[in-house]
């Protein structure tokens, strides 16, 4: 007999799958290609890409999630048969890759809280030049961050969707909001405050690089979660009473939210310190885990507090993540093989942490990985090369299918049943014609620009 699926209780799909769209996509790329991009115009461009491709692709794939309640590779073969399953399993071997490069990165944040809670207790003292580059070259080390996270990441699956998933991300989200509140209120006292809401408000199309749309477009995916099954995975778990239209649009409201208070974080601790700004734009990695606790530290007033306390959010986010990406693998095994979820996280786990060394020794740690390049300059080595791989091709790939599956090849009576939004006389509301034609028409054309673009070889990673 089939064993009943579980489902989230109210609030509960909200606050897992925001916990799955928040993270270090939020607190370390969109600041970053912010900055990179100029500021103002290229916000208002990332809202309206969120607005109207990642709203609908996300409601698209609770549809999908919802309506046959499995992972993707099965509910793309129960709703479009056998080819249409190859979508889930892109999703899900895009799912592998992520977490394989993410629970590395997401590993250094354990260090910066660490080292962080040392320095506020015994005072700060400044690193050297090399140190970051030592850090991530340390291959053992890198090993073991990875492995602490993905074991995190395992105790919450195999709890299970209730216990684990939802209970955890109730906890983890509503102190993350906490936190990020509290920072935002911190650095308004900061002189850097006017700059960043000129900077971040003050849209100046001129200076908006053509490119930034398409990385807009890009970013909306990653940062969503979206194309890669996560949310198939999560409305799989949603109530059927649930609305898709409110949840998914406060899911993307949360997210978008707490992206911009990140950057309003970041910026006006940078801006507070006028010789470090233009040090800044040629950083990445840098702007989160070298420029910003040295300036906590040296210039900003309870710096030794706000420090340690980021950092942790910063984990908190990157685990809730984690926890999605995890979670379309362990479902997958327990929905095709019929796995018990405690082996099905044990292996899924394993897989990923497979990728996951090759990543970690790709920093320097062992030459041939980190040489290794198939995206040519600036893009060499195994972690590279995955995040290029799954945020420029992969994800956007994925998306195009999700909207031509639920726009164009799905009975369009399931959509409208899952859906459910009808005026009193059972004609469709406005929102629902809205999401229909954005599905079908707006958001397949602006994704198959992206992968235009990608092929001309613009990387918006
Ligand atoms: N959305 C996450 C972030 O912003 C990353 C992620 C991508 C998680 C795809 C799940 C699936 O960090």
């Amino acid at each position: 007999m089939e064993k009943k699926r579980s489902s989230f209780s109210r609030y509960g799909f909200i606050l897992a799958a925001a916990g799955s769209a928040i993270g270090l996509g939020n607190l370390w790329k969109f600041p970053y290609i912010t900055w990179h991009n100029n500021g103002g115009a290229f916000v208002i461009i990332y809202l309206v890409a969120v607005i109207i491709i990642g709203w609908p692709i996300m409601m698209a794939e609770i549809i999908i999630g919802r309506r046959v309640k499995k992972n993707p590779v099965p509910a793309f073969e129960k709703l479009g048969g056998k080819k249409w399953s190859l979508v889930g399993w892109l999703g899900v071997i895009t799912g592998l890759v992520i977490l394989g490069y993410y629970s590395v990165i997401a590993g250094w944040t354990l260090t910066s809280f660490t080292k962080c809670l040392k320095w506020s207790f015994s005072g700060y003292v400044k690193p050297g030049e090399e140190a970051f580059t030592n850090f991530i070259g340390n291959g053992q080390l890198q090993l073991f961050l990875a492995f602490i996270f993905i074991l995190a990441t395992v105790l919450v699956i195999w709890r299970g969707v209730k216990k684990g998933i939802e209970r955890t991300t109730k906890i983890l989200m509503p102190i993350l909001f906490c936190i990020l509140i509290y920072l935002v209120i911190m650095v308004m006292s900061l002189p850097g405050r006017d700059e960043t809401f000129k900077f971040l408000f003050n849209p100046d199309f001129a200076n908006l690089p053509t490119a930034g749309i398409l990385e807009a477009v890009g970013h909306a995916f990653f940062t969503l979660s979206l194309g890669m099954g996560a949310m198939i995975t999560y409305g799989s778990y949603m109530d059927k009473k649930e609305s898709i239209a409110k949840n998914a649009g406060m899911v993307v409201f949360l997210d978008t939210l707490i992206a911009i208070c990140a950057c309003i974080i970041m910026y006006t601790i940078i801006f507070s310190v006028p010789s470090v700004k233009e040090g800044v734009s040629g950083s990445t990695i840098g702007m989160l885990f070298i420029t910003l606790p040295d300036l906590l530290y040296t210039h900003i007033p309870f710096g030794a507090t706000i420090a340690p306390i980021f950092y942790i959010l910063v984990a908190f986010a990157a685990l809730s993540s984690t926890i999605s990406l995890l979670e379309v693998l362990t479902s997958l095994l327990i929905d095709k093989l019929k796995w018990t979820r405690k082996k099905a996280t044990i292996i899924a786990a394993g897989a990923t942490y497979l990728i996951s060394i090759l990543c970690a020794l790709s920093l320097g740690a062992a030459p041939f990985l980190s040489k290794w390049q198939i995206f040519g300059k600036g893009k060499e080595g195994v972690l590279n090369t995955l995040d290029h791989l799954a945020a420029n091709w992969m994800l956007p790939v994925g998306g195009l299918f999700i909207t031509i599956f639920v726009g164009w090849v799905l009975d369009e009576k399931i959509c409208r049943d899952e859906v459910s939004l009808y005026n009193e006389d059972g004609s469709p509301k406005f929102t629902y014609k809205a999401f229909r034609f954005f599905i079908r028409y707006i958001a397949p054309m602006a994704i198959l620009a992206v992968i235009v673009a990608v092929f001309a070889g613009w990387d918006f990673s």
